[in-house]
C-alpha cells in the first residue's frame, strides 16, 4: 500500500484528481470505478476545472458506481444517481451511454445484479476504482460482519451507516435499509485502486486497513491484498498511523 498524506481536504482532492486524471490521460478509454459520499466531492470539483480549462478529456471513459440505494428512484436528491449527475457527471463531456450506476428501482434486483458484474467485464474491467470509506471500515456499502460479499449484491445496511448517513436526509427514518453494492470481490479486481479518507472520524478505520491483519470487521483492510493501492489520506484521518 502507498500511503499519502496531505496537509487537508483540499491537498488531498487535488492529488486524488491528479492519479484519476493521469489515469485518463495515459488511456482516454478508461474504466473507472467511481464512490460517492461527501469524501471524493473536492476531487470531482477539481476534475471539472480541469476539464474546463481544457486540460483533460473525459469524452472516452466509462464509469461503474460502487453503490446505490435499494429503491430509491434517480430523481430521487438522496440517490446516488443523483449525487452523480449534479457533482460530476452534468459538468463534464462524459458519453451517457459510458455511465453505469445498480438500478436501485428494479423488478429483478438478482438479475441486476448479475448484469452489472458482466458490464464490468464486458467493458474490459475496472482500471482505476476510486473508494471512500465507512467509519465502520466500510468500502461501498460492504458492511462489517461475519461475512463479506464477493459480487454485486443486495446489502443490509447496519445501523451504525443508517446513523452516519442520515445527515443527507431530513431524518434518521427517511435512510434507506438496503442497497445494492459491488462486491469485496469486484471492487478488489481493479487493477489500481484509490482511496481517499479525511477527518479525525476515519482514524480509526484507516488504522485498521493498514493493520497487517485482514478481518471482516473492517472491510477495507482486504484491501492489504491488492496489489496495487494508494490511499491518500489528509493528516487527521492519518492521526493514528505509526
Ligand atoms: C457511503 C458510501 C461509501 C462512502 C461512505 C463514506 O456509505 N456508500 O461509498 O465511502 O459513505 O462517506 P463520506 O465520504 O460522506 O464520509
Amino acid at each position: 500500500m502507498r500511503i499519502i498524506i496531505e496537509k487537508d481536504y483540499k491537498a488531498m482532492s487535488k492529488k486524488a484528481a491528479l492519479i484519476v486524471a493521469s489515469q485518463v490521460l495515459l488511456k482516454p478509454k478508461s474504466v473507472l470505478g467511481l464512490a460517492t459520499g461527501s469524501t471524493p466531492l473536492g476531487m470531482y470539483r477539481e476534475l471539472i476545472e480541469m476539464y474546463k480549462r481544457e486540460e483533460l478529456d473525459l469524452s472516452g471513459i466509462k464509469t461503474f458506481n460502487l453503490d446505490e440505494y435499494y429503491q430509491l428512484p434517480p430523481d430521487n436528491p438522496q440517490s446516488y444517481y443523483y449525487f452523480m449527475y449534479n457533482n460530476f457527471f452534468n459538468h463534464i463531456n462524459i458519453k451517457p451511454e459510458n455511465i453505469r450506476l445498480p438500478k436501485g428501482i428494479s423488478q429483478d434486483v438478482k438479475r441486476e445484479c448479475e448484469e452489472y458484474e458482466t458490464a464490468i467485464e464486458k467493458a474490459g474491467g475496472i482500471d482505476l476504482q476510486v473508494l471512500g470509506i465507512g467509519e465502520n471500515g466500510h468500502i461501498g456499502f460492504n458492511e462489517p460482519g461475519e461475512h463479506l460479499r464477493v459480487q454485486t449484491q443486495l446489502i443490509n445496511l447496519t445501523d451504525e451507516t443508517i446513523n452516519a448517513n442520515s445527515r443527507f436526509f431530513e431524518s434518521e427514518d427517511e435512510v434507506p435499509r438496503q442497497a445494492i453494492t459491488m462486491g469485496l470481490g469486484s471492487i478488489l479486481k481493479a487493477r489500481r485502486i484509490l482511496l481517499l479518507a479525511n477527518g479525525k472520524k476515519k482514524a480509526q478505520a484507516i488504522k485498521k486497513t493498514v493493520s497487517g491483519y485482514l478481518t471482516t470487521k473492517c472491510p477495507a483492510s482486504f484491501l492489504q491484498t491488492h496489489p496495487d493501492v494508494t490511499l491518500i489520506l489528509d493528516k487527521e484521518a492519518a492521526s493514528l498511523l505509526s
